[in-house]
Parts: C-alpha cells; structure tokens; sequence
C-alpha cells in the first residue's frame, strides 16, 4: 500500500485539464501547498505532485503514473502531505518503485517509517571533514584516481562505452566487503539491467545489506524525476538514525537531468542553453548536496554520468563535473582499442591525489605514470607521420613504456566473465602499484605488450612469450635478474630500500623521479 494514504484530507478538486503529464486542477477550499501529493482515478491510481500554484484556485502538477483515463472534472483528492519513502531496517533486501512500493514479487512492508523526499541537504557545521580512500580493486582506479571514502565519483562517457559494466563492477568488488548498506538507485535505464543487477545481487548472496530503488525509462518524467530523491532519502535514514555507512550508486545521473528538463518543457517553462531547464543547476545541487559526509556516518557515491554525443562541454556534464571529487572518463577511442576499462587516465582525476592522503611513493608513482603517458600522447601525432624508427631511442623508450602501462593498466572483469571468457581479478593497490613502478623501471621491456594485456597482478606476465633478443648485450641482465627473483623477493628488496620518505611510513621511496612538475596532476 501507499504511504501517501496514511494521512487523509477531505479536500477534494476537480481537473481542468491535462496535457500529457501535466495536470491544472481547482480547490475551491484549500489551495494544496507546492510538493502535494494528489491523487485522482479509481482507486487513487493516478498520483500528481503539485509544483505550482497557478492562482488563488488553481495548481499546476506533474503527474508521476501514467495519466491515461484522467478527465476533466474527474475529482482529485489531495493527500495533505509530499511524496514520502519508506524507511526501516525492513526495506533492507528489497526492491522498490519511486512511491515505495515493492516491485520484487514478495510480501508487502509491514511496518515502516514513511519519511518525505524532500528533505535539506545537512548543515555545512554538520559535515565531517576526514580524508579517506576507498579502494575498488580496479588497477587504473586505485592508483590514478583513487576513490574517496564519503566522496562523490562520477562515471562519464557516452553511449556504449561500459558506464554500466564498470559501475556493475564496482558493486561487484565492493558490496561485499563494505560493512555498510548499499543502495543502488536506477533511473532512467534500461529495465533489463535492473532485473540483472537483482538477479545477481541475489546469487551472491550481498542482497540483504542492499536496497534498489527504480525509476527506469519506461516511466513518465515525473517519477524518473523524483526516484533519486526517495533513494536519497533511504540513505539519509541509514546515516542519521542508524549510523550506518551508506554505498549509493546510481545509473544514470544524467536522466534525472534529462526528467528534469521533460518536466520543466511540459510545465511551459522556456528552455535554457541546448534546450536544458533554466533551474538545471538548482535542481542537481539539491539532489547532490544531500550526498554527505556527518559525523554519523558517511554516503559515499558513485554515479554514472551520459556524455551526450561525447560533448564533454555539455552543460549537463559540466554541472555534474562540478559536484565530484573524482572523475572517471570513459573514452570512446580506448574501448574501440579493446583497452577496458576504457578509462582515459589523462582526462580523470581525484581530488585525493595528493602526497598527504596517498603518500609520496604513491604520488610519484601516479605523476609518472601520467607523465609517461602523456608523453607517449604527444609522441603518436609524430609517429604516425614519421614512423617509430624517426624517434630518439630516449623517446622509443617512452612509448615502449606508455604502451605497457597501458595494457598493464586493463584488467578482466567478473561481470563480463561471460561475454569476454576471462576470470574477473581483483588487484590491491600494493600490486597495481608494484606493477606500475616495474614497468616504469623497464623491468618488463623484453615481454611482449600482450604479456601484460588484461591479467591481475604483474607476475601473471611472468612466463608469457617474451620478443625476440634484439638488443642482445645490454638486456640479458636485467632479463635474468627479474626471471631469476622469485616474486616475493623481488617485493622484499624493493621494500628494504634504505631512504623511506617522512610522509610514506614504511613505505620504500620508487626509484622512478619524483614529481618535478606537480601541474600536471
Ligand atoms: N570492462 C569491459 N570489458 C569488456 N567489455 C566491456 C567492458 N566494458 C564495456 N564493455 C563492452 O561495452 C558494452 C557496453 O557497455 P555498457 O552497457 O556498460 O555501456 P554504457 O556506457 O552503460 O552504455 P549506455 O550509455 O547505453 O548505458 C558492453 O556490453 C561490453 O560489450
Ligand atoms: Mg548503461
């Protein structure tokens, strides 16, 4: 049942007229304030939020179903109270729609809370302020852009470029041990996808720390429009009352942009830039701001974000850019190379990418890396002109670089186990750096690029083909030395190095150079 009915009004209005999802209805007694929750039909099956009020007499409301069979003069009955979500430890494990019915084919809600969506996002004396990684598994992720605990991360790309599998993984590797709730919030997706998330929740067995919220494209604006804010509002309970961290993932943030502006078009607002509502960015602030950090408890976010037309100036993006503390960009070039996930390390970036919060090997490691990769971008324009014999062999030795940390940096998902045929892998930090800081070294420069191509951890390499001899001389060296090292010895004597830096604890300082120029992080 609904939590709109539990409080009743006698107030009854009748419909003046309705386009589409836009419904004028008449009070003549009580004129309901704005964020009413009307309902009309047989049964109440057809539920308005009022979000003007016209005149004295009149509002103006978006209807939230679908408004077939609504007439004029058909009377509306107003609930006297907004939208509300349901909130409990009851709603943990289950499935719900935008009014907070549940929509997994099990017993209703027996006794819960129903608390209103909208709801003010906490004071700023409220805020906690710590800084705190949150590590997904995902080499690239870890060690470029770390993610932070209580922070904000977007997923940005357009169309097909694996916003969802990344997003899906990212679940995948971190429900499970992530000691608080998750709440997977669907808006404006496919059903197809939410129905598999479900599915999969529930085989591996993460289902009962989880709640899934779904306002998919199938349904009218104004519920695709409110769906993150009853996802929100499950969260704040779980962070306020019960002092909880809260994982909050939502696929796509964009098509609660997108509601907004069918919303705004239908209620005859005039567009802003590119056909945008003109209150586009008030709208998502409300929504973001709400995604804290208190000294209860921390809503650490993850969202995927739709780069129309892969326009990264598009004002949606733009805005969205804005409210994060880490964005992943997803390129369309990378995943047409097969290089998955096709994060473009040079466009992304975290704000917990700094010595004091990751530590000075870490830091150095992660300039070098961009600074190698980088370098490798501006070198391809020349190579492509003039071939590859055309470069210095310092600038040989770059690419050789970038390119194995490329592939060294893909990584086989468990999500897409079925349609790739590879084992999922989940790599810690300490490994994905070990492995960034080999290569770097040029510990790998005598195995094929391929060696290194989606494997976990780096001394999977070990034992693939290797090229040809060509430089005989010089390398045998280095060669025998790395093959001879059993791997944990290798990690030893890379830890014993003497010179450890203040900030980095135990940690040994790279031998890479450090970052001379901290403007390109
Ligand atoms: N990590 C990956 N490994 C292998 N294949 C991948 C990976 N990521 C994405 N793909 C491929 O890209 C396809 C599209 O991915 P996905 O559905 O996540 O895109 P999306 O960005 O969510 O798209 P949309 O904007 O349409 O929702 C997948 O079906 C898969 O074939
Ligand atoms: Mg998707």
């Amino acid at each position: 049942m609904l939590g709109q009915e539990t409080v009743k009004v006698p107030f009854l209005g009748a419909v003046v007229s309705v386009r589409g999802s836009v419904v004028d209805i008449r009070f003549d007694e009580h004129l309901p304030p704005i964020y009413s929750v009307l309902r009309a039909g047989g049964e109440g099956r057809i539920i308005i939020e009022v979000l003007a009020q016209l005149d004295a007499r009149h509002v103006r409301g978006i209807a939230l179903t679908p408004t077939q069979g609504l007439a004029r003069g058909m009377a509306v009955e107003d609930t006297g109270g907004p939208l509300k979500a349901p909130v409990g430890k009851e709603v943990l494990s289950r499935m719900f729609d935008v009014f907070g019915n549940v929509i997994d084919r099990e017993a209703a809600l027996s006794d819960v809370q129903w608390r209103s969506v909208h709801r003010a996002p906490p004071p700023l004396a409220r805020r906690s302020t710590k800084s705190e990684i949150f590590e997904t598994g995902i080499k690239v992720i870890d060690v470029l852009m770390p993610l932070e605990r209580g922070g904000k991360a977007g997923l940005f790309g357009g169309a097909g470029v694996g916003k969802t599998v990344l997003l899906t993984e990212m679940i995948h590797n971190m429900v499970g041990q992530h000691e608080g709730v998750s709440i997977f919030c669907g808006i404006g997706e496919r059903c197809r996808e939410g129905e598999e998330l479900y599915r999969d929740m529930k085989a591996a067995g993460v289902l009962r720390n989880m709640v899934m919220v779904f306002g998919q494209m199938n349904e009218p604006p104004g519920a695709r429009f409110r769906v993150g804010h009853a996802a929100l509002t499950m969260a704040e309970y779980f962070r306020d009352d019960e002092h909880r961290d809260v994982l909050l993932l939502v696929d796509n943030i964009f098509r609660f942009i997108q509601a907004g502006m069918e919303v705004s078009g239908l209620m005859g607002q005039m567009p802003s830039r590119l056909g945008y509502q003109p209150t586009m960015g008030t709208e998502l602030s409300r929504l973001e701001e709400r995604i804290a950090n208190t000294d209860t408890g921390a809503i650490t976010s993850i969202q995927a974000v739709y780069v129309p037309a892969d326009d990264f100036t598009d004002p949606a993006a733009v805005h969205t850019f804005s409210h994060l503390s880490a964005s992943i960009v997803l390129s369309r070039k990378r995943a047409s190379e097969g290089l998955f996930p096709a994060i473009d390390p040079l466009q992304s970036n975290s704000k917990m990418a700094t010595p004091d919060i990751v530590g000075a090997r870490h830091y150095g490691l992660a300039q070098e890396i961009r600074r190698t990769l980088a370098q490798y971008a501006e070198l391809k324009d020349i190579i492509a002109m003039l071939g590859l014999e055309q470069l210095s062999q310092e600038d040989r030795n770059v690419v050789a670089r970038a390119r194995r940390l490329e592939r060294f940096l893909t990584q086989p998902f468990f999500t897409t186990k079925q349609f790739t045929g590879l084992e999922g892998k989940l790599v810690s930090l300490e490994d994905a750096l070990d492995g960034c800081e080999r290569i770097l070294r040029d510990e790998f420069k005598d195995y094929q690029e391929s060696a290194l191509y989606m494997i976990g951890a780096i001394d999977e390499a070990k034992g693939k083909p290797k090229v040809g001899p060509p430089a005989a001389p010089a390398e045998p060296d280095s060669k025998t030395e790395a093959k001879a090292a059993p791997d944990p010895a290798v990690k030893s004597t890379a830890k014993s190095t003497p010179e450890s830096h203040p900030n980095s604890g135990t940690k040994p300082q790279p031998k890479v150079e450090h970052a001379a120029d901290t403007h390109e992080s």
